[in-house]
């Protein structure tokens, strides 16, 4: 019973990294990200007073962000038009690689 139990959940663990390593590319998001650098900064530390800090951010949070941007509920000229063209992929993969920066 209990080894049925272990291997129940080693089976779960296994299943939920293989999730992680799919859902969210760190790679992939740092090359999508190279058109976000001219306003957030090439690491994610903006210059620009208005333009937001993205190093570091929880990547959940930027990932709803960037939905509400892409289906207008958050409304910003400039980001509504960059989050557009973003499919659900490379938004984790973007987010993974924000949040991943210091
Ligand atoms: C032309 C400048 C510009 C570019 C390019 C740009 N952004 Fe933004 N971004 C902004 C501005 C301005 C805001 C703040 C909007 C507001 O005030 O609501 C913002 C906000 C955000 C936010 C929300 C941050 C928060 O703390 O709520 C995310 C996430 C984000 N941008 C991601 C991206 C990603 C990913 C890219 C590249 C695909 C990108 N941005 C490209 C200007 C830009």
């Amino acid at each position: 019973m209990k080894r049925q139990i272990l291997s129940v959940l080693s089976a779960v663990a296994l299943a939920a990294a293989a999730n992680v390593a799919s859902a969210a590319d760190v790679a992939a998001g740092k090359a999508k990200a190279a058109t976000c650098g001219g306003c957030h900064g090439a690491n994610g530390i903006s210059a620009v007073p208005n333009y937001p800090n993205l190093a570091g951010q929880k990547s959940a949070y930027m990932i709803k962000q960037m939905k509400a941007f892409k289906d207008g509920t958050r409304k910003d000229p400039s980001m509504n038009a960059m989050a557009k063209p973003l499919s659900d992929a490379d938004m984790a993969n973007l987010a993974a690689y924000y949040e991943s920066l210091k």
